[in-house]
């Protein structure tokens, strides 16, 4: 068995709609094209990462609800796409079950964890697309993880629901994994003209300092047509700025990987 492990990192927040799956998944696409072995995880049953891949209905067969409710070992449900240096493990609207099949399970916060465990060794990234909720599948993606990325729109309620996404992830660290670290959080759908925008980032980063990237995502339209082709957007259109983009956030994410290993 080969001595690297990926490092695992949850992009959550509880907030619907502020860039989770898009920064996942053109994260992980620009990971890969930057020649890591990279594993995307769809937790999220309204599976838009697997859509935005671009992975059919029919070839959702074994998805991270089989697997999480033990029909089906973790290395049958790596789907190929279309970057060599990528896979993804999908999920379906049968996912949402879990959050009742999974009341009475043992150790129901660790079965993420637990399935991952035997292809960590394969990956150089494993990134994985949560939910708009902090119930047992965001649960089971913080206690999987070494890190979280919070992407955040920067609107006007969205301090406070950073704060009260701190105080899980706090609760989660005292109680069920002390080495979940806070990877960064990314500014998304960012308008440079906009007045509150502007007044947000400058709260955000007085408040979190080195936490928060130094790359923004802009508001860009390539980013949310790029689903209906099955692409991510940093290869539907390379060039757009929602692209750059994400190129310059993936390269960020390699830094701060490099200079915590000194
Ligand atoms: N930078 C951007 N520029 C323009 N549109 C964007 C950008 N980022 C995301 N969008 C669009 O905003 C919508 C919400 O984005 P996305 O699905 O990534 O959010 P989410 O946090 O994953 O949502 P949910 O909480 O429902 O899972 C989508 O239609 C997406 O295409
Ligand atoms: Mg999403």
């Amino acid at each position: 068995m080969s001595s690297k492990r990926a490092k695992i990192i949850s992009i959550v927040n509880q907030k619907g709609g502020v860039g989770k799956t898009t920064t996942t998944v053109n994260l992980a696409a620009a990971l890969a094209m930057l020649k890591k072995k990279v594993l995307l995880v769809d937790l999220d049953p309204q599976g838009n990462a697997s859509t935005g891949f671009g992975v059919p209905l029919s070839q959702r067969q074994k998805t991270i609800y089989e697997i999480l409710i033990g029909e089906c070992e973790i290395d049958k449900a790596l789907i190929p796409t279309k970057f060599s240096d990528l896979k993804i493990i999908t999920s379906t609207v049968d996912l949402s079950a879990c959050e009742v099949e999974l009341v009475g399970a043992e150790k129901r916060e660790y079965l993420l964890r637990k399935s991952l465990k035997n292809i960590v060794h394969d990956f150089d990234y494993i990134l994985i697309d949560c939910p708009p909720s902090l119930g047992i599948l965001t649960i089971n993606a913080l206690v999987a993880s070494d890190s979280v990325l919070i992407p955040m729109q920067c609107e006007f309620f969205s301090l406070e629901g950073l704060s009260h996404l701190l105080t899980t992830l706090d609760l989660v660290k005292d109680n069920l994994n002390q080495n979940l670290a806070i990877n960064g959080i990314v500014l998304t759908m960012h308008d440079r003209r906009n007045k509150l925008t502007e007044q947000v980032e400058i709260d955000v980063r007085d408040f979190l300092g080195e936490k928060v990237f130094h790359h923004v995502i802009p508001r860009n339209v390539k980013l949310s047509e790029a689903p209906s082709h099955g692409l991510p957007g940093i290869s539907y259109d390379p060039k757009s700025s929602g692209a750059v983009a994400y190129f310059g956030l993936a390269n960020e994410v390699l830094e701060r990987e490099k200079k915590k290993a000194l």
